[in-house]
């Protein structure tokens, strides 16, 4: 339809009626119009129309009414106005996480790095690019959260000072100074679930160990960077579950829509172990 005709008193009364007896609306998308204009009035787009669909048939599932709090991407560190220090985080293992827990019923907060990935529907979404306003966003959305996953990728380390003006190559080399951004995971502790992840090139199980302890985790999800068709960038994904308890649990390689499963179905153990839910 066009802009004027959804955006019509009567139409938009008869929406309210609609929502009132429990009829669930997916509202238009907005972009170009047949008429040539711009505004809301497109028919959204499967991969939208999916996503309500998915949202709906999981209100009822085994995270329902557990607020959640997940992240995503990898964080970039600015250097000048044009460059960045970055990692190769694409945001597929967190936004796989986002969308099985909102699949489950659960209320998702996705605090997300910049991504190529479309917008997951149904999804609260936080976007923030450094590790300093990630860490802002967590601390804000656990507050209200039974959970929280950190799926993303934060840089261990930003600039000392950033560069107003863009940095010209003529000055030959470039040394830069380097101070450590805030640790999110370790910083952060409360009544909620905390999970991290681990990515690690050498003594997978030893380090990710370490980290659970470090970190105060509940578990870890270790990946194994140099493995082929696994971590950054790959739709699938070869992780080892660590509790606190430090006992493995190894799972074969499969996709990351599938890990993000396994994860939460662990969260929602130690949920209902805890007799925790908000
Ligand atoms: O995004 P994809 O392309 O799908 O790739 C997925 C992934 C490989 C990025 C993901 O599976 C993963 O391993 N994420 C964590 C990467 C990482 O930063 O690991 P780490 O070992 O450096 O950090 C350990 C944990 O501490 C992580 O949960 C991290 O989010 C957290 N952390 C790290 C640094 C920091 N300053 N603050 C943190 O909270």
């Amino acid at each position: 339809m066009h802009t004027g005709m959804w955006e019509n008193r009567i139409t938009q009364e008869n929406v309210i009626r609609l929502k009132e007896r429990g009829f669930y609306i997916i509202p238009p998308d907005t972009g170009r119009l047949a008429s040539g204009g711009y505004g809301a009035g497109r028919f959204p787009d499967t991969g939208t129309i999916l996503g309500h669909i998915k949202k709906i048939l999981g209100k009822d599932g085994d995270m329902a009414g557990i607020n959640i709090v997940v992240t995503a991407g990898g964080t970039q560190e600015p250097i000048d106005p044009v460059r960045v220090i970055g990692n190769r985080s694409s945001g597929k293992m967190g936004y796989a996480i986002a969308e099985a827990a909102r699949d489950r019923g659960a209320s998702v907060t996705l605090i997300t790095a910049p991504t190529s990935l479309p917008v997951p529907v149904g999804v609260e979404v936080v976007n923030v690019e450094t590790a300093d306003q990630m860490k802002e966003a967590v601390e804000k959305a656990v507050s209200r959260s039974s959970a929280l996953i950190m799926a993303a990728a934060v840089a261990d380390f930003r600039a000392a000072s950033i560069s107003a003006q863009k940095i010209k190559k003529e000055s030959g080399n470039l040394v830069l100074e380097l101070v450590p951004t805030p640790d999110i995971l370790s910083g952060i502790n409360g009544n909620f679930i905390k999970v991290g992840f681990a990515a690690e090139s050498q003594d997978l199980v030893a380090n990710a160990c370490r980290k659970v302890e470090r970190k105060k985790l509940d578990f870890i999800v270790a990946n194994d960077i140099t493995e082929k068709d696994s971590g950054f960038g790959a739709d699938t994904n070869r992780v080892i579950i660590i509790g606190q308890d430090g006992m493995p649990e190894e799972l074969p390689l499969m996709s990351k829509r599938a890990v993000a499963d396994r994860i939460l179905d662990r969260v929602v153990r130690l949920l209902a172990a805890k007799g925790n839910k908000k």
